[in-house]
């Protein structure tokens, strides 16, 4: 038996005891790597099952492109009808931010940010970089779940959705801590982000109702509206040159 075989034996073993589970990771010769099936959705749902088949293959594609152009992303190794196995690339940033002490979180989400500037220059996007789908190992940082990758969106539009997705992140994961969310955008704009984010700024003019709107719920608003006014007032109020 091959090295080739006895990886792929295993990892139809692992698909045959986690039929339907959506991840689930696993180790080989001392190595992890995770399996992604196709959603299975509930009732109503499952109209959408097609779609979720598409997604994943669509998914497959889009990381052996990234993968291609050198873009941080965790390699593709075996694929097959309804799954995929990709290499683990460490916990993602939602998982350190609970765990490393608050020290840690300055330099990892610059970490992230630069990265995700990197990504923008390469003229690419990721669709929905929130903390559960960006990965930190080492000061190494990597794009995961493409899933909701948008290709029929001007790549500017595509690459303004993933900054305020990402600034929304950070305020749902770390609330209110301006100065360190702060200082990680500046890090975005001086890392070659700075069209996205005036982009960014120019596309929220238009919303700014929504800034008074959102506002009584800055507090106490639930876990996604909550930070949907902080986002607004990032941009209100942070200085237009990024230092
Ligand atoms: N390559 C990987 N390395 C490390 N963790 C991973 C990897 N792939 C998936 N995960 C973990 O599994 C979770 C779910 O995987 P994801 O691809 O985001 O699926 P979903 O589309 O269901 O959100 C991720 O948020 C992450 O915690
Ligand atoms: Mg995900």
């Amino acid at each position: 038996m091959t090295e080739k075989d006895g990886f792929q034996q295993h990892v139809a073993n692992v698909y045959r005891e986690h039929r339907g589970q959506r991840v689930v990771s696993f180790e080989y010769q001392g190595k992890r790597y995770w399996l992604k099936q196709v959603e299975h959705l509930a009732g109503a749902m499952r109209l959408l099952k097609q779609n979720s088949a598409a997604a994943l293959h669509k998914e497959i594609g889009v990381l052996n492109t990234l993968s291609h152009l050198g873009a941080p992303v965790p390699a593709v190794v075996d694929f097959g009808d309804g799954y995929m196995v990709v290499e683990d690339v460490g916990y993602t940033i939602n998982n350190i931010l609970n765990h490393a002490s608050q020290t840690l979180w300055q330099p990892i989400l610059n970490d992230v940010s630069i990265a995700l500037a990197k990504l923008h220059c390469m003229l690419l996007a990721h669709g929905r970089p929130a903390l559960r789908d960006i990965s930190w190992q080492k000061g190494e940082v990597r794009f995961i779940d493409f899933e909701a990758n948008q290709q029929h969106m001007s790549i500017t539009s595509q690459q303004v959705r993933d900054l305020l997705v990402f600034i929304h992140s950070l305020y749902r994961y770390i609330g209110p801590n301006n100065r360190v969310i702060n200082q990680a955008i500046a890090c975005y704009r001086l890392a070659g982000g700075e069209a996205i984010w005036q982009k960014a700024k120019q596309f929220l003019a238009s919303w700014q109702w929504l800034y008074y709107f959102a506002r009584p719920f800055r507090h106490t608003g639930g876990k996604d509206l909550k930070p949907v006014y902080w986002v607004l007032w990032h941009f209100r109020q942070v200085p237009l040159t990024p230092i």
